[in-house]
């Protein structure tokens, strides 16, 4: 059976490691796969839930476009777009924010993390963001939605509002129920300072991540700057509990090899980080900085980049535009 994949990435910049490992890089692998249809979408109406400078906007989808293609997505096979071109995105999400309940929506957590202390400050954009998620999904009848693991939540809010649609609709399958693709393992990235905290493009510090634009020179700094601890790296996986460090760059080290933890372990079992760290850097600079010379060689060439989202609107706002007009009837809209 045809797996129809869709997944989105905000265009706020400094795309990084956890972004690629946790995401990317299954969007590539489930992208050359012609059993798929699959659809990448730059969520630019999602990035602005939070404050962005409107110029450093456009420059930030088109590097996102950049990195799709330059980690090997091809833009011919599979359909890459900007999410505020289509305006059903925006019309579906009115309906589906009539649909979906308050009590569901204040249970996210990411609501609360992104929000912080002063929640009344915070848009009533990043309050209902997991509306308008289910609305990109749901309206091009996605079965499969890769994403990292801090996303678990809100596809499960989508599996909600589809479900609650058509039941209130009596429309038995409209909506489709949409499958999270989480991978097992390295689903979530930490940051290079701090293992217990996620690796992520707002952390202030830029020594927290390996960006997809940065050089080798960057990625040889910040490895040897990644923090450890005193110890000798461990023999078995057991041992890495509360070694959160250590766990989090042996699990890099095993998400870009394609391997397992536990092979990584044995690998470098009683062997001490700087050792590790050497190892390490080189995997990092075969695998990041091809890319990051690609996004380079990419960005200056607009017209191309502009082409790519062309050509994704086209063909997305072909599916989204057939689906939005049949949700609108439902509805009782005419
Ligand atoms: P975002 O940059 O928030 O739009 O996220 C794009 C994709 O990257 C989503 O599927 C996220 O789940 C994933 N992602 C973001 N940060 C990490 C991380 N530190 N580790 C693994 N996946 C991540
Ligand atoms: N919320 C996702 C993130 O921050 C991005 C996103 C928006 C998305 N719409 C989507 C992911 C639809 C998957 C499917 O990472």
């Amino acid at each position: 059976m045809t797996k129809k994949i869709f997944s989105g990435v905000q265009p706020t910049g400094n795309l990084h490691l956890g972004n690629y490992l946790g995401a990317i890089k299954n969007f590539v692998k489930l992208g050359n796969d012609s059993n798929n249809d699959c659809i990448y979408c730059v969520v630019d109406l999602h990035a602005i839930t939070v404050k962005q400078d409107p110029r450093l906007l456009t420059e930030n989808i088109r590097e996102t476009v950049a990195t799709f293609v330059a980690s090997g997505i091809d833009p011919e096979k599979n359909i890459i777009f900007n999410q505020s071109r289509v305006s059903a995105h925006a019309e579906a999400a009115w309906i589906f924010s009539c649909v979906a309940r308050m009590g569901w929506l204040s249970r996210m957590t990411q609501f609360k993390e992104k929000a912080g202390k002063d929640k009344e400050k915070a848009s009533v954009g990043l309050y209902s963001y997991p509306v308008l998620m289910a609305a990109d999904i749901l309206l091009y009848d996605a079965t499969h939605v890769p994403v990292g693991e801090d996303q678990k939540q809100h596809l499960e809010l989508s599996r909600d509002i589809a479900q609650k649609f058509n039941n209130d609709f009596d429309q038995d399958n409209f909506l489709k129920i949409p499958e999270p693709l989480i991978q097992k393992e390295f689903s979530r990235i930490m940051s290079l300072r701090d293992g217990t905290k996620k690796m992520s493009k707002s952390e202030v510090s830029d020594l927290s991540r390996i960006n997809l634009t940065d050089n080798k020179d960057s990625i040889i700094l910040k490895i040897k700057k990644a923090k450890t601890d005193p110890l000798p790296l461990p023999n078995n996986v057991t041992e890495l509990e509360n070694r959160a460090e250590a766990k989090n760059l042996l699990s890099i080290y095993s998400s870009l090899n394609e391997t397992s933890l536990e092979n990584s372990v044995k690998e470098f079992a009683g062997k001490n980080f700087s050792e590790f760290k050497e190892v390490l850097i080189q995997v990092l600079v075969d695998k990041i900085e091809p890319i990051s010379l690609e996004i380079n060689k990419l960005m200056s060439n607009q017209e191309y980049l502009d082409k790519i989202l062309d050509l994704g609107y086209e063909k997305a706002n072909d599916l989204a535009s057939k689906k939005v007009n049949r949700l609108k009837e439902i509805v009782g809209f005419y």
